[in-house]
């Protein structure tokens, strides 16, 4: 019930004019936030390559609200992967297709992903597109597969477990060789097309995992790539020890190497698996979230966790 509230806050403008604009809150945002500018991300990207992780920059916003907006939206992350090289980072760059207009018109979009496809191709920099509420997923997918025909291989896509049908979408597009990270899912969705209990979404999470991995041990199937940057065919996003358990054990199971696989893990969020997981010797990869625009994502993290909120609050009343 909280998590409902709180994910459905995170759209409320009022409030977050409000909250943005609260000391507090900004102070809490910067537990999940590594900074409001490029520089901050890149200096918090630079110490986690230097303990061995990998990192992956999101500038934050979404459902940018003009044409305008999305393009500019679009130069800023043209202007992370070339942070990216300029300064030899072991990272890659995820993006909200909101961002870059897919709420506004599929054709300006398009036309954006397309120019930081160009772009990160010839640098060598991998693009990963978020996945967004299910108002967005057929139109996400579509723009992914258009990219891949269109001759683009270094970007991936998320995909959800709690909605039923990833699996089938995995089926798809292992066909066109697409590359997934696989989260369990932030939004708030309907019985319809969504799993509610979460069992049944850590369950589903296991048999996608299952999935991934028999498509990673193909002969041929793409490793990480040595600087850190082009991921293998899945990629694990989640900080659920049985779930991380279940995709250990099904690795060794298969005898695949561990860099046909990476964990994902977000900036602020357990960071004693990221150094258990790198000590073990698998990939692991930060998402490293910066940027004036984070009250929807730092609201969905407090709606993951309730003991997150409590903190927060709890904290600002002993002020
Ligand atoms: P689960 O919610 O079961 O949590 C397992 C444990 O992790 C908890 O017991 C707690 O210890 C810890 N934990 C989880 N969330 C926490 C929080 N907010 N604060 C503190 N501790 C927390 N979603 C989406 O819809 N689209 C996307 O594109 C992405 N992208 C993405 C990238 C990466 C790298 C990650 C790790 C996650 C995402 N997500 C996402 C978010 C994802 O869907 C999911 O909401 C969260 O990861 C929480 O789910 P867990 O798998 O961690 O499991």
């Amino acid at each position: 019930m909280l998590r409902e509230i709180l994910v459905s806050l995170s759209k409320n403008s009022r409030l977050k004019n409000l909250v943005m604009h609260w000391k507090p809150a900004r102070k809490a945002s910067r537990r999940f936030i590594a900074g409001e500018s490029l520089e901050q991300a890149v200096g918090v990207v630079k110490e986690l390559n230097q303990k061995g992780i990998n990192a992956t920059l999101d500038q934050l916003g979404e459902y940018t609200i003009d044409p305008d907006g999305a393009r500019q939206s679009t130069d800023d992350v043209i202007k992370i992967v070339d942070a990216i090289t300029a300064n030899a980072l072991r990272a890659n760059v995820s993006l909200k297709l909101s961002q870059i207009g897919l709420n506004l018109d599929e054709h300006l979009c398009a036309e954006n992903l397309q120019r930081i496809l160009t772009h990160a191709s010839q640098v060598g920099v991998f693009i990963r597109i978020d996945m967004e509420g299910s108002d967005l997923t057929e139109k996400t997918f579509n723009l992914y597969r258009r990219m891949i025909e269109n001759g683009f291989s270094m970007v991936g896509i998320v995909l959800q477990s709690y909605l039923y049908r990833t699996r089938k979408d995995v089926e798809e597009l292992l066909h066109w060789g697409g590359r997934v990270r696989l989260c369990k899912g932030a939004y708030i969705e309907p019985v319809e097309i969504a799993f509610q209990k979460k069992t049944e979404v850590d369950a589903n999470y296991d048999l996608v995992v299952g999935d991934l991995l028999a498509a990673a041990s193909k002969p041929g199937a793409p490793r990480l790539s040595s600087d850190g940057r082009i991921p293998p065919i899945p990629a694990l996003a989640t900080h659920d020890n049985n779930r991380i358990l279940n995709a250990k054990s099904l690795i060794e199971k298969m005898g695949l190497p561990k860099e046909a696989v990476e964990f994902q893990i977000l900036h602020g969020i357990r960071r004693d698996l990221q150094a258990e997981l790198a000590a073990e010797g698998y990939p692991v990869r930060v998402y490293v979230p910066f940027g004036t625009q984070w009250y929807p994502y730092f609201m969905r993290r407090l709606a993951e966790r309730p003991a997150n909120l409590w903190f927060f609050l709890s904290n600002f009343f002993r002020k």
